[in-house]
């Protein structure tokens, strides 16, 4: 458990806590962490998520929030160690290296502030989204060139024919670096892996060595060819323009560590992204299929690809002061493992964490680039092409599948992640272009950036539709082709999405059923959001659409009891509690409340499944619940979860004052979030203390708009102040709160801001983005 000693062994961890048996054997460069490393610490997740690992001399973190927190601040948790050797250099080794002038130094990804932050920020601009569409053409007619070499052949090693190629050619492109030297510089990228995240023998050390010097001193003659004669185009050649411009920011020594840095960077991480994209869907041929139906799912798959198997699975920080992750003393000094692939499949953060899907709106949110000021600054380079390739691959061999019998090869170390080969096969006489050459000229266009939430969008069918109380209709769905839903937990919701209304509705059915969802409508006479299309028009065997399911409300399992208060239609979350709570065998109390019996919605049902916790409460007949009295002398670790109308929920924060933090939890029906309209608002400027970038937000534009087209990945969900998904953190800076979600405690400290919604008082605002 987080903070204490876990079962010791002999070994001991530098605070002096006893090592437990489990932290002892951890051992990544051998076993279940070759494979599949977010398997190989599913223990960590559940039992001792922060432990030390005598094997490396490392800090292991396995919890997404611990991961983000430490990304988070790069003050605290230095990048130097983020290429140290994890073996270092025997005496040989080194002096091989010596031979060849080796000097590499810091480069971004590992130094510190502020110089770190002074130099990306002028080396910023090729990178943002506006800047890279211009090399997309190029990507797709080297896909395209590359397919024609094998389409009729009818098996590949996507590796070897396509993958590693065109990201080292657009890297090439990108950094201005010319294609004659791709050859010389191929043989060295698996050196450099090797030789910063390996275990090499001390053997093995002496090839690397030399492959690595002769990578330094190629990527030093491109170099010194681009110093002589500086005007040419690519990130590189601006890099060295910006080096005579400010030699102080961007002195030469740094110019020559980075060239090697950005190759490798750049390279392997998004070929090996792309295979592990490729295995990972033709292994779930139903998702592959259906990406082929429907290629506009391609950014969300490529999302979900990089979650499942992104292509660094872990990173490294270093304490730069006594401090603590996840309860756990960290001495200053002491390293941390932070393995994205655990973070990326931690339930704490993911619904169905452990599913692979690609109607995943969230997905997004994976650690795979990292966080934060160093977050990788190619991302949308490696989604550009991984969307390319699945683009191109999906229409021309839609029928390609995985040759069978082939083992995952990596090569051994601690962060990339990649197979050595990729095998398929197909039968050239289905290929889709001999019956209609035209398929060959089309193309989508995806924006360059993160996947936009509101597109993704999965299609369900309309099983049933009944009536359930006044107004309400109870709607059922399934997969059209009858397959399992994503699994759900009390108090999720999907959203509902026909006829250009999208709408939030909890889950109402059983939870252990996937076969369908169930939700019930309320027809709003006055609503704005489309309840009367969905109940007036809805019937069975209409196909609609519906994303999610995501959980806002969630229901903490380890209280001791729990008081469910359901005001009408707000029974919907409540019901999903109480079926959970009761499968856990927990205590509970429900409180169902409307005007007229007949406005209690699924009252059939919640009798039937919770006749002995239920309690009716009727105005109309006198029976109206007062929540002073059945709240008054709540037990000690009793939680209350509500769902209702606006008033009852605020008379509920008022006599939650007088209980301990945290022990109400509520969700609305409504936000409070409208049009903007410019002539009352007033624009500000956002500072991101993470990043190091000013944003500005127009009067007319959402805090959270100007930061996503600033480049910054922030989640969405409900866009009006409802879900708390937007959430930043505030540094500095008067809030305008105009949310649902925070509390009167949260508002008045100032701390936090919904981006998609709430807004600056003032000029300025900093957020630790
Ligand atoms: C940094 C992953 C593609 C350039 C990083 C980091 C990771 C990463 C994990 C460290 C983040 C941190 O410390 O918070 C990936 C993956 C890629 C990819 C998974 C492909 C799928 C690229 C490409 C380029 C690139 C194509 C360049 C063309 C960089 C740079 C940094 C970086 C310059 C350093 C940023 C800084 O420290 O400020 N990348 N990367 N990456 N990446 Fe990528
Ligand atoms: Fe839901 Fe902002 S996205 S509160």
């Amino acid at each position: 458990m987080a903070g204490q000693c876990p079962i010791a062994t002999d070994a001991t961890s530098p605070t002096g806590c006893p090592v437990s048996a489990r932290a002892s054997a951890f051992n990544p460069f051998e076993g279940e962490y070759q494979i599949d490393p977010a398997e190989a610490l599913r223990w960590a997740r559940e039992e001792e998520p922060v432990f030390y690992s005598p094997e490396i001399g490392y800090w292991v973190v396995t919890r997404y929030e611990d991961i983000k927190s430490v990304f988070r601040d790069n003050i605290l948790f230095s990048p130097a160690v983020a290429l140290e050797k994890m073996t270092p250099s025997t005496p040989e080794a080194q002096s091989i290296l010596q031979k060849y002038g080796y000097a590499m130094q810091r480069t971004m990804v590992n130094e510190d502030e502020p110089d770190h932050m002074a130099r990306r920020r002028l080396l910023l601009d090729d990178f943002l989204p506006e800047n890279l569409a211009k090399h997309e053409p190029a990507v797709r007619a080297l896909t395209r060139r590359y397919m024609d070499r094998f389409i009729d052949r009818g098996h590949a090693d996507l590796v070897s024919d396509i993958f590693y190629e065109i990201p080292l050619t657009v890297a090439l492109h990108f950094l201005g670096v010319s294609e004659d030297d791709a050859s010389e510089l191929r043989e060295f990228a698996v050196a450099h892996t090797l030789n910063t995240w390996g275990r090499p023998t001390p053997e093995e050390q002496l090839e690397i060595a030399e492959n690595v010097g002769r990578f330094w001193q190629t990527a030093n003659r491109i170099l010194d060819r681009m110093i002589a004669n500086p005007d040419g185009e690519g990130w590189m050649y601006e890099t060295v323009r910006q080096h005579f411009k400010h030699p102080d920011i961007v002195p030469e020594s740094y110019l020559r560590s980075m060239m090697m840095a950005i190759l490798a960077a750049a390279h392997e991480t998004t070929s090996n992204a792309t295979a592990n994209a490729f295995w990972t869907l033709l292994s779930n041929p139903e998702a592959w299929d259906e990406l082929c139906q429907n290629p506009a799912l391609i950014p969300s798959a490529v999302e979900e690809c990089l979650r499942v198997a992104g292509s660094i699975v872990a990173w490294r920080r270093i304490a730069t002061a006594d401090t603590a992750v996840g309860g756990v003393e960290i001495p200053e000094g002491g390293r941390l493992l932070l393995v994205q692939a655990s973070a990326n499949k931690d339930p704490r953060h993911w619904e169905n964490a452990d599913d692979f899907d690609i109607y995943r709106d969230n997905a997004s949110e994976h650690m795979t680039f990292g966080y934060g000021a160093h977050q990788c600054m190619g991302k949308n380079i490696g989604r550009m092409e991984m969307r390319v390739f699945l683009e191109e691959f999906t229409r021309r061999l839609p029928h390609m599948r995985l040759k069978p019998g082939q083992k995952f090869e990596n090569l051994v170390n601690i962060s990339f992640r990649g197979p050595a080969s990729l095998h398929v096969e197909w039968d050239p006489a289905q290929n889709p272009e001999r019956r209609d050459p035209a398929i060959l000229d089309k193309s989508l266009s995806f924006a360059i950036g993160a996947p936009v939430k509101d597109d993704i969008l999965r299609r369900v069918t309309v099983r049933a539709v009944s009536d359930t109380g006044d107004g309400v209709k109870h709607i059922v769905l399934q997969d059209p082709r009858g397959r399992p839903l994503p699994a759900f937990t009390a108090g999720s919701h999907i959203d509902l999405v026909d006829g250009g209304f999208r709408r939030k509705y909890s889950l109402c059915g059983d939870a252990n059923d996937t076969s369908s969802y169930e939700v019930a409508i309320l027809r709003e006479e006055d609503g704005r959001d489309g309840s009367k299309h969905f109940c007036d028009t809805l019937k069975a065997g209409d196909s609609v659409q519906i994303a999610g399911p995501r959980n806002h409300f969630k229901l903490d399992e380890d209280a001791s009891s729990y008081v469910l208060i359901a005001g009408g239609i707000g029974i919907t979350p409540i019901v999903a509690m109480a079926d959970r709570l009761k499968a856990l065998g927990k205590p509970y109390r429900l409180h169902f409340c409307a005007k007229l019996q007949s406005a209690l919605p699924l009252l059939d049902r919640v009798e039937r499944d919770h006749a002995g916790a239920l309690s009716l409460h009727l105005s109309a007949d006198g029976s109206r619940l007062d929540l002073d009295r059945t709240l008054a002398d709540l037990p000690d670790g009793t939680q209350v979860y509500a769902c209702g109308p606006e008033r009852m929920l605020d008379a509920l924060e008022d006599l939650s004052d007088r209980w301990p933090e945290g022990t109400l939890h509520y969700e609305h029906f409504s936000g409070g979030a409208g049009a903007l309209d410019p002539s009352v608002e007033h624009a500000f400027e956002a500072e991101l203390a993470d990043s190091g970038l000013t944003v500005p937000v127009a009067a007319d534009q959402t805090l959270y708009e100007a930061l996503r087209s600033a480049g910054v990945d922030m989640p969405l969900d409900c866009g009006e102040g409802l879900c708390g998904t937007c959430e930043a953190r505030v540094i500095e800076g008067d809030i305008d709160h105009r949310d649902k979600v925070l509390t009167k405690q949260e508002r008045a400290s100032g701390e936090r801001i919904m981006t998609c919604c709430s807004r600056a008082k003032g000029n300025r605002i900093v957020l630790a983005l």
